[in-house]
């Protein structure tokens, strides 16, 4: 019995049942009717250009545009029925199409194949996307280079290796952190030109036969450009895997923050606390506010990398042209951007109400986090770096041995080092003018803070979405 014919988009070619679990299998509605809005745009687009193509008449166009805004009227009003049978949100829209306009519904998908109206629709609903999230990352970026404006004399200690290293001001830190946001915001505008890019009209493989206008689709749906080849354009996924690796890098910068941030606010550090807002207690220690917002956004990254490995992997066993492994990618991107979009709403919370405990900061400074500024004491003497690094050095183990602080050495101790050091050497012991020396651009200096404040400001200016 050739029952499957006509309940199939593909139905023609086939006589027996699908065996249920298969449909089931095969279905992506659950996951793709997210991009519902996009997928009615692009038909309305493509039926627009069919009939100035001459292969729908004014009147058939008509029914299938007021088709189309019916079902994005029941879309809005929650009121779509998704049926068993349907596939996917194509196959879904073309079959209700059909129940609302009868016979003309049919003519819709003249030249058009799921596999470059799909992209298509991806391609739309990813733009828009990208530039809710580049609101939300030119936002949190503002908020760090603003607070690092008002912060600026704030010192505290600067680690390498999570070791004590060198003294810098706090503003240093957040903007070291907002530095490598705005090389995220760069590399998702770029990201956002390659997806505007228009599949439609490439058909299933070979392209389209029937004079479909392409440029006048672009124009219509708002792309930048139109794709150059349509074997490329039905089954290329660039810009999944692109975005996919954004996602996890611009994670994994804000990972690095949380990793600081949870690190300074422990009872052990305590440079900062964080807003009950932001906090959760335990059910069972009562003293106890853990930095929950914090260690999730840490997390997010590990998660959202999977997703983009998985999908390389995907990509790497393919052939060239469509084949349903692409359908997989859907589920990737959205849940990778619906995690972007929630973490930086909740990092820019975050920061927005961090308390930054100057105190606490400026008395976890000590004075062998100015070993390095003794040998420049020396070196400002003539004395050669490497000669400098290893005098410095000795004070320090100097010091250590009698018990005492590098700064409590008398200047009889350390002329025993080397006759270069006078009395001047008590400017060194002072944590404001050592950062005070990196005024090379891009250093701890107040001045070079300052510059790098107004250089950010100018480049959130610059800014579209800001
Ligand atoms: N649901 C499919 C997807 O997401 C649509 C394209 C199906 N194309 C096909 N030739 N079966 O990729």
């Amino acid at each position: 019995m050739a029952n499957a014919e006509g309940t199939k988009l593909w139905g023609g070619r086939f006589v027996g049942n699908i065996d249920p679990i298969m449909e089931k299998f095969n279905a992506s509605i659950l996951t793709d009717q997210r991009m519902s809005a996009a997928d009615i745009q692009g038909s309305k687009a493509y039926a627009k250009a069919l009939e100035k193509a001459g292969l729908l008449t004014k009147s058939e166009l008509d029914q299938i545009l007021n088709g189309m805004d019916k079902i994005s009227e029941e879309w809005s009003k929650g009121t779509f029925l998704i049926k068993e049978k349907d596939e996917d949100i194509h196959t879904a829209h073309e079959r209700r199409l059909k129940e609302l306009i009868g016979e003309a519904a049919g003519k819709l998908h003249t030249g058009r194949s799921r596999n470059d109206q799909v992209v298509t629709d991806l391609r739309i609903w990813l733009r828009d996307e990208i530039s809710v999230v580049m609101g939300h990352l030119n936002k949190l970026i503002k908020t760090m280079v603003e607070r690092a404006a008002v912060e600026i004399d704030i010192l505290f200690p600067g680690y390498t290796h999570m070791q004590r290293a060198q003294p810098i001001r706090w503003s240093h830190w957040i903007l070291s952190h907002a530095t490598a946001l705005t090389r995220d915001a760069e590399r998702l505008e770029e990201i956002g030109r390659r997806t505007n890019v228009l599949p439609l009209g490439s058909g299933a493989i070979a392209g389209n036969p029937f004079q479909i206008d392409r440029e006048f689709l672009r124009k219509e749906l708002q792309f930048d450009t139109i794709s150059l080849n349509s074997m490329d354009a039905t089954s290329g996924r660039d810009f999944v895997a692109e975005i996919l690796f954004w996602c996890s890098l611009c994670l994994i910068h804000l990972s690095k923050i949380s990793e600081d941030l949870i690190i300074y606010s422990t009872k052990e550090f305590g440079f900062v606390t964080l807003s009950d807002a932001y906090s959760t207690g335990s059910s069972l220690m009562p003293q106890k506010k853990n930095a929950d917002s914090l260690e999730l956004i840490r997390s997010k990254a590990g998660h959202v990398f999977g997703r983009c490995s998985g999908f390389l992997m995907t990509l790497k066993g393919l052939p060239s042209t469509y084949n349903k492994d692409l359908q997989e990618d859907k589920g990737e991107v959205f849940e990778s951007i619906d995690t972007i979009t929630a973490v930086l709403q909740v990092a820019m919370g975050v920061i927005s109400t961090l308390q930054v405990n100057e105190k606490a900061m400026k008395n976890a400074l000590s004075p062998d986090m100015l070993a390095t500024d003794l040998a420049y004491y020396l070196v400002r003497k003539k004395m050669p770096f490497r000669e400098a690094h290893s005098a410095s050095g000795k004070a320090v183990h100097l010091a250590e041995s009698k018990g005492i602080e590098v700064n409590q050495l008398s200047l009889d101790e350390l002329k025993t080092i080397s006759p270069l050091f006078e009395s001047d050497i008590a400017k060194v012991w002072n944590y404001a003018n050592s950062v005070e020396q990196y005024t090379a651009a891009g250093g701890t200096a107040r001045s070079s803070v300052a510059l790098q404040v107004e250089q950010l400001r100018a480049w959130l200016k610059g800014r579209k979405s800001t």
